[in-house]
C-alpha cells in the first residue's frame, strides 16, 4: 500500500504527553480537517513517566466540554528519530524548548523546533502553562490557547508550503 503523503508534518511536544500537547494535537487535527488541509498532527512528552496512557482525565474531561475528539491519543516519548521526521517540532513551553535543543544531536537538529505560543502575536502568554498541578481552569487555558493560537500556526505552514 502506497504511503499516505502529507503536506507538512507537526509533533507538539511537552512534559508528559497527558495534558498539553495532545490537546494541541486534537485541535490541530480538527483544525486542519476543517480547513481540508493534508497536514499530519501528533504529539510526544520528553519523559515516559505516562508512556501509553491515555490523556489525564482532566484533559478529557475538558475536551468534552468543547466536543474535541481526543480518541487514539495515547503518551509516548519523544526519541531521536523525530528529529528527522516532522517539519515542525512545537515545544508547548520554554523549558520543553530549551530541553529539545540540547537533546537531539546536532546533527539531528533540523531546523524545525519551535516554541507554541511563538506564533501567536496576540496572545497575553508566552507559553502553555502545565496545567498539571492546577485547578480545571488550567486545563481550560490550554485549550484556550490551543484554539486561539492553532490559525496562526497552520497559516505559517501554509506559506511555507507555497
Ligand atoms: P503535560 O503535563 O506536560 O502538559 O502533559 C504534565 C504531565 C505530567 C507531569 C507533569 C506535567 N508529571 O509530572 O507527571
Amino acid at each position: 500500500m502506497m504511503q499516505p503523503k502529507y503536506d507538512a508534518s507537526l509533533l507538539f511536544v511537552c512534559l508528559g504527553n497527558i495534558c498539553r500537547s495532545p490537546v494541541a494535537e486534537a485541535v490541530c487535527r480538527q483544525y486542519v480537517t476543517r480547513m481540508n488541509l493534508n497536514i499530519r498532527c501528533d504529539s510526544a512528552g520528553l519523559h515516559d513517566y505516562h508512556k501509553g496512557a491515555l490523556p489525564d482525565y482532566r484533559t478529557l474531561k475538558n475536551a468534552a466540554v468543547h466536543q474535541l475528539d481526543m480518541s487514539g491519543i495515547r503518551s509516548r516519548k519523544i526519541t531521536v528519530n523525530d528529529g528527522n521526521q516532522w517539519d515542525y517540532i512545537i515545544a508547548m513551553d520554554h523549558s520543553v524548548y530549551k530541553q529539545l535543543k540540547t537533546q537531539f544531536p546536532t546533527q539531528a537538529q533540523p531546523n524545525v523546533l519551535y516554541e507554541f505560543m511563538a506564533f501567536n502575536p496576540q496572545a497575553q502568554w508566552l507559553e502553555v502553562p502545565d496545567p498539571y498541578y492546577g485547578t480545571a481552569k488550567d486545563f481550560e487555558l490550554v485549550y484556550e490557547l490551543c484554539v486561539s493560537t492553532m490559525p496562526w500556526i497552520v497559516q505559517k505552514v501554509k506559506s511555507a508550503m507555497l
